[in-house]
């Protein structure tokens, strides 16, 4: 006998949980199944996917207690604050991180209790179609389902040749559990997880080098933020080595010896105790037995969607990192939001055109919208304003005046159509961008809005101005 909802979600991550919260809540029956890829100490499924699990929230809470770490060593004294040299307990660290871990996925549970989404422990299969159903297995269990959506996310791409155990050579996964601040540390991939990572060990004590196969840093960021992070990377001691082809990796004992070719065509040798392998993510779609039901996957194993997250199949849609566009949580759970309202009728809305993205280094990198290259590229001409933290008064009580804040906006509308921001709080700041962007603000109409005093707000302000070749304070 199968158990009948309306809705099936597979995969209990942002784009899946998220999902099932929202269909319930517009009145269908819902059930979420999760696989065991994160597990409780008892072995139970945990919800909360990559992001919670070993994602997002650990990295930031990481993150958190190395830049206070480095603060007390580096920035205190400056502000007039004596303490003695302070001392890293990477193992407090960890444990503190992975309790945040443990609350945060158990109030998962307790959001699908309260919305009363049906949590089914085990990994979700089609099976076949039967009249207007989707027939499903979860685990050895059967279910059917009107709606399936599939929220199966993603996992770490891993290299040929490089074996990856999680404790000499690890992957994002094993990156959180560092029992030790590794003398050196290697990372493989100059992008979002090997910049967060490098960043935390480099602020406990680590010498990171990072070996990236692009000849250009953070390509996807504006190019003026991506030179200024890189300055401020190189002055932090991140050693960041650009067009390098890693020849050969091999462990031996609790080291790791790397041979790669540099950007200039010669050999060279990299020893470290640890090392990061951080090259992008695949769609995870295996179980899923797309191919019985006829599921279409690209040539990377992402699930084709339209632009509404909608399948070839009927009833079946699929959200965040298992389809095309950026793997974000925060894409995720739009998507999710965005599906349950259009099953249930309703208009349904994801921009795809506004999604923020944030880099939690220090300083942060943010930015929405188009970069100043891709305006070029596409031929479109535009004002820019750009004013450096230097000029706040807010960010020079901080200590905090590395950066910049930089608008773009259409020459002949006026319209914001970018903007990204290399500082303190970039991660917050960034949201009045993507306010302006959804909305088809003017950088006169933000120019216009009364910013609160003294706040780093006011640079996106004075950048707003300065597209107007007006700031007031710089
Ligand atoms: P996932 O989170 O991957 O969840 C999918 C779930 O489905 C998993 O729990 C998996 O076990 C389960 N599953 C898979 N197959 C099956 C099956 N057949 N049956 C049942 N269950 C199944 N994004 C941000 O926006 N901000 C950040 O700061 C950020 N930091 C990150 C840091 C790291 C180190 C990493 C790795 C990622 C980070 N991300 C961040 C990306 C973010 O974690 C993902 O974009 C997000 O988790 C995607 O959500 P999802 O629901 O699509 O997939
Ligand atoms: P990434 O795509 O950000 O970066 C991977 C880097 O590895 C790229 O710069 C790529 O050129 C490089 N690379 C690929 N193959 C290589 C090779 N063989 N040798 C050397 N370099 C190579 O992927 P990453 O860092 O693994 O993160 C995965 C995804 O997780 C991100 O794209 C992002 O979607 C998400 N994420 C988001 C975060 C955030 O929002 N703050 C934080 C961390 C991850």
């Amino acid at each position: 006998m199968s158990k009948q909802f309306d809705v099936l979600v597979i995969g209990g991550g942002p784009g899946g949980y998220v999902a099932a919260i929202r269909a319930a809540q517009l009145g269908f029956s819902v059930a979420c199944c999760e696989d065991q890829a994160y597990a409780d100490p008892d072995g139970q499924p945990r919800l909360g996917g990559a992001c919670l699990n070993v994602g997002c929230i650990p990295t930031k809470a990481l993150l958190h207690t190395s830049h206070l770490f480095a603060e007390a060593q580096h920035g205190f004294a400056a502000q007039g604050i004596r303490v003695g040299q302070p001392e890293i307990d990477v193992g407090r660290m960890i444990e503190r991180k992975n309790g945040i871990v443990s609350q945060l996925t158990g109030g998962i549970r307790g959001l699908f209790k309260k919305n009363k989404v049906s949590f089914l422990p085990g990994r979700g299969a089609f099976i076949g179609r039967s009249g207007d159903s989707w027939q499903m297995k979860v685990g050895d269990e059967m279910v059917e389902a009107t709606q399936v959506i599939i929220a199966t996310g993603s996992r770490a791409r891993h290299l040929p040749g490089i074996a990856v155990d999680n404790r000499i050579v690890c992957d994002n996964v094993g990156a959180l559990d560092i029992d030790a601040v590794p003398k050196k540390l290697a990372i493989i991939g100059a992008g979002v997880i090997g910049l967060e990572m490098g960043c935390v060990w480099s602020r406990l004590g680590s010498e990171v080098t990072l070996l990236e196969a692009a000849p250009t840093f953070l390509a996807s960021a504006d190019s003026d933020v991506a030179r200024e992070a890189a300055k401020a990377f190189a002055k932090q001691g991140l050693s960041i080595k650009l067009g390098v082809n890693i020849d050969n990796v091999s462990v031996s004992g609790e080291g790791v010896a790397l041979v790669y070719t540099d950007a200039q065509g010669q050999a060279q040798k990299l020893d470290a105790d640890r090392l990061i392998v951080s090259v992008g993510r695949v769609p995870n779609t295996d179980g899923l037995n797309a191919e019985v039901v006829g599921l279409q996957l690209d040539d990377k194993g992402y699930v084709v969607v339209d632009d509404r997250c909608r399948t070839k199949l009927p009833n079946v849609w699929a959200v965040g990192d298992v389809v095309r566009g950026p793997m974000l949580a925060h894409k995720a759970m739009e998507e999710g939001v965005m599906v349950a309202e259009l099953m249930a009728g309703q208009a349904g809305h994801c921009n795809h055109d506004t999604i923020p993205w944030v880099i939690y280094t220090s300083p942060e990198i943010a930015w929405v919208g188009k970069t100043e290259n891709q305006l070029k590229a596409d031929g479109v001409a535009y004002k820019v304003g750009k004013i450096p933290f230097m000029a706040n008064g807010r960010a020079l009580g901080m200590g905090e005046t590395t950066g910049f804040v930089k608008m773009l906006a259409c020459a002949q509308t006026d319209r914001v159509l970018g903007l990204h921001i290399v500082g303190v709080n970039a991660s917050e700041l960034i949201m009045e961008g993507v306010t302006a962007l959804e909305f088809g603000a003017s950088a006169e109409d933000i120019a216009r809005i009364c910013h609160a005093h003294p706040t780093l707000s006011e640079v996106v302000h004075e950048a707003a101005l300065a597209c107007d070749k007006r700031p007031l304070h710089f």
